[in-house]
């Protein structure tokens, strides 16, 4: 997996970079030269992808001019979303860039109408994944969906996922626990509201998505004893860090040829995935034998077709993972800049709050997911939190499994393909005042914009066959937790803290840098009766 990290903005100049990693380049331009031999070998693989000398590299999309060893990494910055933007306005066309990371060849997609061509015209040939050491080793051997190769196993447990697990119903039939958790999300604020204090937002949006996860995947009952939500958490993060840390592998690949790092590479993946055997071996003993309920959990309907599939305890606890870690860190983060916008664009938080409150019948304390259809607004501010901030702002990537040709340019087969879903989102040639906070835009009988990968312009969860599973499943995990922060609670940023920091981190999703503390204040105006564990 290519991932391009580092936090502030924009590109650095090489002198900002760590000095660990300049002489980590240095040292291995040295072994660069001493390793003449693959360097000759990898030059001739490389030249197998350029047309003979009448075509030559003009048939490769444009590159910006590299570097010897490193390529064009001293050129991606802190955030390589902003920064290979830059990059596509400069030296790309029609939206297509070729760029060296360290030794690997990447294509980068930044319009809408290329990004159409690879996911969608040619999606067929573009929609594996490039091979990650530790992911291989944290999933045993890339056994779950997310990073699996396409292929049979791919597509059969990307199946499971959409007819069994995640469908519109299933997700319907979690709705009952979404709303218990935003119940008592909602409790606590009302706490610091009525002590008159603070909240740190952002540590009770993480508890939230991760809460409601854990209940969906195992009904509730196994996280919440003892300190498990906790290990669960620490899981989250080590698995952050590990595949979207620093991996040089994913830049220098012929690295991987030292048996010593191979090793070492394998060895910390192995303490992440041990650990998490550890607490998904006991969830899903957990689950064994047990009668199924009505409204099966995640587990439970896995187990339930793990013969049809022919599933190893190892592919249900990879696919866990994976639903795990691409399902409660998206869902926080795009949470979290909801409410930071809706702090920054007052008028905004205004018509929303206007929009709820008239919409739900007089004496209802809490809005419940019925009441949610008639809340276009809402859906609106959504919207236009993804097309901004979205998490995965260069998607997962792609990986192309042949030569491909796109508009007129040569796409070699192998290689890594970073769709900027940010810089879509941003376009200035489709979407006006490309980087006001606007929900308007979402709305009215002619607009007809959504993210289920038919827009290109907007494509927060992806489009063709890597699309994101788990869509329906988030954005009933949204509407509902923000639907009642709205309803309840009126909103101001703590005294002196001036404006709202939207400063970026980029760590394969993208992070706001500094925590959001808000002061709530209880909107006691439609509110007959203020017991908040009374069900409405
Ligand atoms: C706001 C929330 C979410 C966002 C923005 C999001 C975004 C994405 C993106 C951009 C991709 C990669 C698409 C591509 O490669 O073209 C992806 C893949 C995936 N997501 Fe999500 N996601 C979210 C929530 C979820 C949830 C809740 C789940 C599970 C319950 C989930 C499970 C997955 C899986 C399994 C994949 C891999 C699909 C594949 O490789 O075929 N995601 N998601």
């Amino acid at each position: 997996m290519i991932n391009l990290l580092h936090e502030h903005d924009e590109t650095p100049p090489m002198a900002a970079m760590p000095l660990f990693l300049v002489f980590f380049l240095a040292f291995l331009a040295l072994l660069h030269l001493a390793m003449k031999q693959q360097g000759a070998a990898r030059r001739s693989k490389q030249n197998k992808h350029k047309k003979p000398a009448d075509g030559g590299l003009r048939c490769l999309p444009p590159s910006p001019p590299g570097l010897p060893v490193i390529g064009h990494l001293h050129l991606v910055g802190f955030l390589p979303h902003v920064s290979l933007r830059g990059l596509d306005a400069r030296y790309g066309r029609g939206g297509l860039m070729l760029i060296r990371l360290g030794a690997v060849p990447t294509l980068v997609v930044s319009s809408p109408r290329a990004a159409e061509a690879v996911t969608r015209t040619h999606d067929h040939r573009l929609a594996s994944r490039p091979p990650s050491t530790s992911a291989a080793a944290l999933l045993n051997g890339s056994l779950d969906v997310a990073f699996a190769a396409y292929g049979e196993h791919w597509r059969q447990a990307k199946k499971l996922l959409t007819t069994h697990l995640l469908t519109a119903r299933k997700v319907q039939s979690y709705r009952a626990g979404r709303e218990e958790e935003v119940r008592l999300a909602v409790a606590k604020v009302r706490g610091a509201a009525e002590a008159g204090g603070e909240v740190d937002m952002s540590e009770l949006l993480y508890g939230f998505t991760t809460d409601v996860m854990c209940r969906a995947v195992s009904g509730g009952r196994f996280f919440k004893v003892g300190d498990r939500t906790r290990l669960f958490r620490e899981l989250l993060d080590a698995t952050a860090a590990l595949i979207g840390g620093v991996n040089m592998e994913d830049y220098f690949p012929w690295l991987l040829r030292f048996g010593v790092y191979r090793r070492a590479i394998c060895a910390k993946a192995d303490k992440v995935r041990k650990r998490w055997d550890e607490l998904l071996d006991r969830v899903i003993d957990d689950h064994e034998g047990k009668m199924v309920e009505e409204e099966p959990d995640f587990i439970e309907v896995l187990l339930s077709h793990q013969h049809e599939y022919g599933l190893t305890k190892d592919h249900l606890k990879a696919m866990l993972i994976d639903i795990f870690f691409g399902g409660t860190d998206t869902s926080y983060i795009v949470l979290e800049f909801i409410m930071a916008e809706l702090l920054r664009n007052p008028r905004v938080m205004s018509v929303l709050q206007a929009e709820i409150r008239r919409c739900v019948p007089e004496g209802q304390q809490m809005v419940t997911e019925d009441n949610l259809s008639a809340l276009p607004y809402l859906k609106a501010v959504i919207n236009e939190t993804l097309r901004l901030h979205p998490p995965a702002p260069l998607l997962a990537p792609h990986y192309s499994m042949t030569d491909v040709h796109v508009d007129g340019y040569m796409i070699p087969a192998k290689i890594p393909i970073l769709v900027n879903a940010w810089a879509l989102g941003r376009d200035k040639s489709v979407w006006a005042d490309a980087e006001e906070f606007k929900p308007e835009r979402f709305m009215g009988i002619d607009v007809d914009i959504n993210f289920k990968g038919n827009d290109f312009q907007f494509l927060p969860f992806g489009a063709g066959r890597r699309i994101c599973p788990g869509m329906n499943f988030s954005i009933s995990t949204l509407e509902i937790m923000v639907a009642n922060l709205m309803y309840r609670f009126n909103w101001e940023v703590p005294v002196g803290m001036g404006c709202i920091d939207m400063t970026e981190v980029f760590r394969l999703t993208v992070h706001r840098k500094e925590k959001l503390i808000l002061v709530p204040k209880i909107n006691a105006l439609r509110i007959v009766n203020n017991n908040f564990n009374n069900k409405s």
